[in-house]
């Protein structure tokens, strides 16, 4: 839908919109992800994280500033990203509700994901519960990525509008995590039905977790 002028001037003078100007982030969704990561330490030096629906590339730059140059950050997003410096940092554009997206994540990362993250977002129609239902669907597809690509015990941060299908989603996230958070981060609009989850302790299927002690064994 497109913006009105009036969204557009207020959004310039909105507090995060100018800060993120200032301090040289590409969104001022940047500090949804920092001020989480800084109450929940889930993102941790050395870490390889993987990053759903990433353009412009704020989180990106809030994950490489706690992952390190130790890390690895892929970004994936139907939209090209402008590329960064860092060879730790790569992008990709990609629709991660096609099938063949997961391989070309998978053939990027250098070992299974410690935190896979999705702040996607449905073009939004301004029918609630279209847009809500969307959202949900966009979710369940970065469940989808992070069951296969996450490594056993690691986290998965997601955005969802809350509603009756948040429900649902959260009950998922339980059983196959052992900590599930409804947060709404400070700089997220207060107006906004926008909530993000932070699933901690991926309860990977009982064969990866056997492959992965074997890998340690026979190491
Ligand atoms: C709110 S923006 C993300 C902002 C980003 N976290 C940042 O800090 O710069 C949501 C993004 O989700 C992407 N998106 C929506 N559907 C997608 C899909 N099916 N596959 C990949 N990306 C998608 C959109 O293109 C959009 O760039």
């Amino acid at each position: 839908m497109p913006k009105s002028k009036a969204w557009i001037k207020e959004r310039k003078n909105e507090y995060y919109y100018k800060k993120a100007k200032a301090e040289n982030y590409r969104s001022r969704a940047t500090y949804k992800l920092s001020q989480t990561i800084n109450k929940y330490h889930f993102i941790k030096y050395g870490d390889v994280v993987v990053d759903l629906g990433a353009a412009p590339g704020g989180w990106i730059q809030a994950a490489r500033k706690v992952a390190g140059k130790k890390g690895f950050v892929l970004g994936v997003d139907l939209k090209p990203i402008e590329p960064f410096v860092q060879p730790y940092i790569r992008t990709i554009v990609a629709d991660i509700t096609e099938t063949e997206t997961i391989n070309q994540i998978q053939s990027f990362l250098p070992r299974k994901a410690d935190v896979v993250l999705s702040d996607m977002s449905p073009n939004i129609s301004g029918v609630w519960e279209v847009d809500h239902a969307k959202q949900i669907d966009l979710a369940t597809k970065a469940l989808e990525t992070a069951q296969k690509i996450l490594r056993p015990d690691g986290t998965f941060f997601v955005k969802v509008f809350e509603g009756d299908l948040m429900n649902d989603f959260v009950k998922k996230l339980k059983q196959q995590f052992e900590e599930v958070k409804l947060i709404k981060p400070k700089a997220s609009r207060a107006q906004s039905s926008e909530m993000y989850i932070l699933a901690l302790g991926f309860k990977a299927p009982e064969n990866e977790i056997n492959f992965q002690k074997t890998a340690t064994h026979t190491n």
